[in-house]
């Protein structure tokens, strides 16, 4: 079994999607391990996006990542990582597959409703980073 982190952003939490979206997970194969709904600051957000810090839309993203409530889940299946990708979808709504969860409900590159870990290092320190205990 595997683990991912996986965070319902401000955009689809605003537009009242936490359930549709968590049908999507529970409808393959996904579970939820733990979850909580959170309002991070955005020294919390710069920490977690620290991998993107040299990128042009760093600051941005943090803007956007720490605007309203969000939802952190650790979802568990196997190979959960890649799974989910492929179920979110591309980054870019514009390019996502049709069925997946960017291309039903993401709005834009920024507002692309979901983040899911991209390996298993990065796994570990996003589930670290929200779930310590
Ligand atoms: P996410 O999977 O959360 O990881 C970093 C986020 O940066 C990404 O989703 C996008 O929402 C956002 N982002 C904004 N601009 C870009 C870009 N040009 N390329 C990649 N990601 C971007």
């Amino acid at each position: 079994m595997e683990r991912t982190l996986s965070i319902i952003k401000p955009d689809a939490v605003e537009r009242d999607l936490i359930q549709k979206i968590k049908d999507e997970f529970l409808n393959n194969s996904f579970k939820i391990v733990n979850e909580r709904k959170i309002h991070i600051t955005k020294q919390e957000a710069e920490k977690f996006y620290k991998v993107h810090e040299t990128k042009p839309f760093y600051s941005d993203l943090c803007d956007y990542l720490s605007s309203g409530p969000i939802v952190v889940m650790i979802l568990e299946k196997e190979n959960a990582i890649l799974d989910n990708r492929k179920l979110m979808g591309a980054t870019n709504p514009t390019e996502a597959e049709e069925g997946t969860i960017r291309k039903k409900y993401g709005i834009s590159i920024d507002k692309n409703s979901v983040h899911g870990s991209d390996s298993l290092d990065n796994a570990k320190i996003e589930i670290n980073f929200f779930f310590k205990d």
